[in-house]
């Protein structure tokens, strides 16, 4: 099913779905009704997201939950001193140990809180085995996934998703899944959104078309599993993780109507926008979605990609220039090469540029574009960068500021750029 934010209706056995009303006294097939709210009830009409689940069992049947050790992922950003360097990772190895999604979930850095509903929480991910008998919800924000090695299944209440690199999905703020890993050892990355819920950018002059198309976003047919054992069911809520023993699969929602659920969007699928003459647009204009935050303009995140484009604007620097920004840039990597960077930011690297803290092309980079051919169109071809980027400062954790492939060095990037005044040159 195709849209984004639609209104679905979706059964996976016929007759699910009661006719012309949402509970009614016994719900068709002896299943139970439940609604699954992601904005207040009172949330204006366009901003309402809520999806009616007719499922097996309620939602509210499972054990008492426990705090579940995983320290790696949590939401603790801290509030002393954070460095205004520019710094940048290496790709975080793949484990060594078997090792799930919730597992392998390592917290990199973040702002704001769950509690307070805004900011996020960015995480990269490692694993080399499914989920298996455990599902997993997060209370405290929707998940905005990246994969840039290996396919997942995300088995959810609303359907199955297959996500492969170079696309993305979103799992709404509560909803349980599973994750199957389809090629061996995966690696990714994960934004929660603690605030308002992703949406389109609105396009401005660009028109009614354009960027992120809503009919590319999919979102899954219901399907279910009707099976009983000993399974986990572990829950992010307020920045830690807890478990409880549930005795079967929660993902039984044999049917389900609403606008609450979850897609995804394949990022070849965007539509590029650039300068056809001179000079660059501001990177807004690769915008896929944007989580507002209560002053207009002002993102409290906004989702960001740099894939294949032609550059064909003239007497201009073509790469992205240098640049110090009120909003802080947490940058990844699915594959190939970002043009602003010769080497160093690999795939599955991550880079962040913090409030005000100035960055750009690296002297190899600055001093090859100086001097490009722009007569020529140059076209970039088999790549995909993407920011997370928000309005308040991105913080590092501990872990991630400490860890081993933290690139000490990442500064150099920039030490070779030559002065080249001369006061009596325009060239
Ligand atoms: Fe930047």
């Amino acid at each position: 099913m195709s849209g984004f934010g639609n209104e679905f209706a979706t059964e996976a056995i016929a007759g699910t779905l009661p006719e012309g009303q949402n509970s009614p006294q016994r719900a068709p097939h002896g299943l139970y009704a439940e609604q699954l709210s992601g904005t207040a009830f009172t949330a204006p009409r366009k901003e309402n997201r809520r999806s009616w689940l007719y499922r097996i069992r309620p939602a509210a049947m499972h054990g008492t939950f426990a705090q579940y050790h995983q320290p790696r992922l949590h939401n603790d950003f801290g509030d002393g001193p954070v460095s205004p360097d520019q710094l940048r990772w290496d790709p975080l190895p793949l484990p060594e140990t078997a090792v799930d999604f919730v597992d392998g979930l390592y917290t990199m850095a973040g702002n704001g809180s769950a509690a307070g509903q805004h900011g996020c929480g960015i995480h990269l991910y490692a694993a080399n085995r499914s989920m298996q008998w455990r599902y997993f919800y997060d209370a405290d924000g929707e998940l905005l996934i990246v994969p840039q090695q290996g396919r997942l299944l995300l088995a959810t209440e609303l359907g199955a998703i297959e996500v492969e690199p170079q696309e993305m999905a979103v799992i709404p703020r509560g909803i349980r899944f599973r994750v199957e890993l389809l090629d061996g050892a995966s690696r990714g990355y994960v934004c929660e959104n603690f605030g308002a819920l992703l949406r389109l950018p609105d396009l401005g002059p660009i028109g009614s078309n354009g960027l992120a198309n809503p009919r590319d976003f999919l979102t899954p047919h219901a399907s279910y599993e009707d099976i009983e054992g000993e399974f986990e069911l572990i829950a992010k809520f307020q920045g830690h993780l807890w478990r409880a023993e549930i005795g079967h699969s929660p993902l039984d929602v044999v049917g389900w109507h609403g606008n609450y659920a979850p897609y995804k969007f394949d990022m070849r699928r965007f539509n590029t926008i650039g300068s056809i003459s001179f000079d660059h647009p501001d990177p807004s204009i690769f915008t896929v979605l944007t989580s507002p935050s209560d002053t207009p303009g002002t993102a409290n995140i906004d989702f960001v990609i740099f894939p294949p484009r032609w550059l064909v604007a003239q007497h201009t620097f073509r790469p992205p220039w240098f640049h110090r920004n009120v909003a802080s840039e947490f940058m990844g990597l699915v594959h190939g090469a970002y043009d602003a960077k010769a080497d160093g930011f690999a795939p599955g690297g991550a880079s962040l540029h913090n409030c005000m803290t100035g960055h750009g092309p690296d002297a190899q980079t600055f001093e090859k574009a100086s001097h490009a051919d722009l007569s020529q169109a140059h076209v970039i071809v088999d790549t995909l960068a993407f920011m997370f980027e928000t309005r308040a400062v991105i913080r590092p954790t501990a872990q991630a500021f400490d860890a081993p492939h933290r690139q000490r060095d990442y500064q150099a990037c920039w030490a070779g750029l030559r002065k080249h005044f001369d006061p009596n040159s325009r060239d």
